[in-house]
């Protein structure tokens, strides 16, 4: 199993280059493949087309805070991660035919939670195993990720954003990964929609954090996600799509 993390400042264009990987990676083949939406907002749902309320489906923090705060739970004589594991099987994940997807969801209770949070990162342990790929829109802290999902990840790409400010966002966001104590294998950059090509020479310079080149702006892209329509299924002419395949090859993916 190998997972790819998403990072970035807000609208620089990290969930529609989730979403465009998603397309990449079932193009190939590369199934099954498990997407992870971190963001509270939960707009990685919209834009691959899972309604997870209209499916029943309750985001992990939901399943958490009912399995271990509610109503006190039952002692079922099977430990808290297996419980847990079975809870998000059985009403937190959305298995499609293409992809599955989790949403953790808004409801985090600040601080070391540190009973469900093993919990949880034990049983997503086990459960993610099944899967080729775990696609992470990571928006938040990666401490967040490391604390409830996982603490390995292979690839984490940061998109830059519009401005300089995104330089700088970038060498914490780097910072931050090492502090978190999460391990990676490696750490990139990409240009964001928005990020200017006049920048690039200066995304290229920076050491240790390869430059993986620009996401195009792509006005079917806009389109859809004004009207709310999912981005996947972009035929791989559109640039959106042509852009991020250049960048997936760059990867080695
Ligand atoms: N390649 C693209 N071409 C044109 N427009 C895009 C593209 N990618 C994203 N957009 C537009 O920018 C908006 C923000 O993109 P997206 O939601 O992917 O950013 P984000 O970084 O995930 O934002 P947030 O930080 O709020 O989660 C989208 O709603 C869409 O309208
Ligand atoms: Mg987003």
């Amino acid at each position: 199993m190998k997972t790819i993390v998403v990072m970035g400042r807000g609208g620089t264009g990290k969930t529609s280059f989730v979403s465009l990987i998603t397309d990449y990676l079932l193009k190939k083949g590369e199934m099954p493949l498990l997407l992870v939406d971190l963001d509270p907002d939960q707009s990685l749902g919209e834009m691959v087309g899972v309604d997870l309320e209209a499916e029943g489906k309750k985001s992990i923090a939901e399943l958490l805070e009912d399995t271990f705060i509610g109503k006190g739970g039952t002692l079922s004589g099977i430990s808290p991660s297996e419980r847990i594991e079975q809870r998000i099987w059985e009403e937190g994940m959305y298995e499609g035919e293409k992809f599955d997807f989790i949403a953790i969801g808004t409801k985090w209770i600040e601080g070391c939670y540190c009973m469900p949070d093993t919990a949880l990162k034990e049983a997503l342990g086990r459960l993610t195993k099944q899967y080729r790929y775990m696609l992470v829109d990571a928006p938040g802290g990666l401490e967040h990720l490391n604390r409830r999902i996982t603490a390995d990840v292979d690839d984490i790409i940061d998109v830059l954003g519009p401005s300089a400010k995104s330089f700088a966002h970038l060498e914490r966001a780097r910072r931050v990964a090492y502090e978190s104590g999460i391990h990676y294998r490696r750490f990139f950059s990409v240009g964001g929609f928005l990020f200017p090509k006049a920048l690039e020479y200066r995304a290229e310079k920076i050491e240790d954090i390869p430059y993986l080149g620009r996401i195009s702006y792509d006005e079917e892209i806009a389109r859809r996600t004004v009207e709310g329509e999912p981005v996947l299924g972009l035929m791989p002419v559109h640039p959106g799509p042509a852009s991020v395949f250049r960048v997936m090859n760059k990867l080695g993916y």
